[in-house]
């Protein structure tokens, strides 16, 4: 049984006031809160096993490398990935993106096009835009409708043999639309186009299975799903993973270096140079876990009620306009109100300890077709409550009145 209370006391910071009110965290599409058990773990690695990897025979390093290596069989098996060495230790979903975009500079030929879509927050449109001005392609966009979903006769239309790459969220950050991947990527397999899908929204809310969805790349962030910052997963096929050079050059990703000559080591390590996040890593395998254990099937169910009763809410509210209004949601709600900044509604707000994330999402070109400067943003995480969006309206209407 979910019992949101039982939850909520494994987040520390949730029993915080901020602004002498109790905190109301509705920014967790930016970054997710931390459970006692991943704090613990940070603090754990660094009192017990702090040492680099891969690289010592002492114990301390052997430790620290097995820790390391069980996180990535342990996200393996929650992407159902078919091998470990298919999942690449990154930064996160911006620096996954990039590995690969870069990558493609290898493959890519003027002519070619690579494809994005108007959904798009700015780490899935700008390392693309940086291959097409290495290799002459061509950045083609899926267009989206007013509910903001993916016209996808369009996509369609789009397609063809010149199609090389095609790059889509699973869940759009600023509008919460959940993209139908499974059909984009088999609709782009038919032309012989790749497939990354950018996973930084979709995985704090679903259990992504690649194998199922025939992805080709699948990226995504520890922040975003209970994990630490600064460590995220690029998951790609064994053979593209083969195939694409590697990213950065230094330490552990070699065979044999000389300076005629340098040779690569096997996956995973040829896209792993230098020190990484091992704190980062290791803990992003307890935070999956964590979410494991409360299950996504509870997650799912819970957050859509959350997000049933925030837009029920919040459409009491007059002069409102939500923007993302698809069949198709998570747990994102954005909007603003007639005649008022999106800014002077989240700086009020926030006075009154309800932390929301305002402005452009790093989705420009969405903002852009709604023809507007930012919006509100509320995103919802499994441990936020009803009495919370209460206390969220509240304050939006609060603001509206002081405002207007
Ligand atoms: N991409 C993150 C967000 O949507 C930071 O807030």
């Amino acid at each position: 049984m979910f019992d949101v209370q039982k939850v909520r006391a494994q987040f520390p910071i949730l029993s915080q006031t901020v602004n002498g009110k109790p905190l109301v965290y509705f920014d967790n599409g930016a970054t997710a809160q931390k459970p006692q058990v991943v704090i613990d773990a940070i603090s754990k690695y660094y009192s017990e096993i702090n040492a680099n990897i891969h690289r010592g025979v002492h114990t301390l390093s052997q430790l620290a490398t097995d820790a390391y290596e069980v996180s990535r069989n342990t996200i393996q098996t929650h992407l159902n990935a078919k091998y470990p060495h298919e999942i690449i230790f990154t930064s996160g979903t911006t620096q996954g993106i990039n590995l690969v975009a870069n990558g493609f500079a290898a493959i890519v030929k003027s002519g070619d096009e690579v494809m994005v879509s108007a959904l798009e927050h700015h780490s899935n449109i700008v390392p693309w835009q940086f291959l097409c001005e290495k290799t002459g392609a061509k950045l083609v966009v899926i267009p989206m409708n007013d509910k903001g979903e993916l016209i996808l006769s369009e996509y369609e239309r789009l397609l063809s043999d010149k199609t090389k790459i095609v790059a889509v969220n699973h869940i759009s950050n600023a509008l919460g639309t959940v993209n139908p991947v499974k059909y984009i990527i088999a609709k782009a397999h038919k032309v012989g186009a790749a497939v990354l899908i950018d996973g930084a929204q979709a995985t704090p809310h679903l259990r992504p299975d690649v194998q199922d969805l025939d992805c080709d790349f699948y990226v995504f962030s520890g922040h975003k799903v209970c994990g630490p910052t600064g460590v995220g997963i690029l998951y790609g096929k064994e053979s593209w993973l083969n195939q694409l050079p590697p990213y950065m050059g230094g330490g552990e990703m070699i065979k044999e270096v000389t300076f005629e000559k340098t040779t690569y080591a096997d996956l995973p390590h040829k896209f792993e140079a230098g020190t990484p996040n091992i704190a980062g890593g290791i803990v992003l395998g307890t935070a999956i876990d964590y979410l494991n254990e409360i299950g996504f099937d509870n997650i799912a169910k819970y957050e859509q009620e959350l997000l049933d009763y925030g837009t029920k809410r919040l459409l009491e509210i007059e002069g409102i306009t939500i923007y993302g209004t698809g069949e198709n949601k998570a747990s994102v709600i954005s909007f603003n109100i007639e005649g008022i900044h999106p800014y002077d509604i989240g700086t009020i707000i926030d006075k009154l300890g309800v932390a929301v994330r305002t402005g452009h999402h790093c989705a420009q070109p969405i903002m852009n077709y709604f023809n507007i400067p930012g919006t509100i943003r509320a995103s919802f995480a499994f441990y936020n409550t009803k009495e919370e969006i209460d206390i969220f309206v509240e304050a939006v209407k609060k603001a509206q009145l002081m405002l207007s």
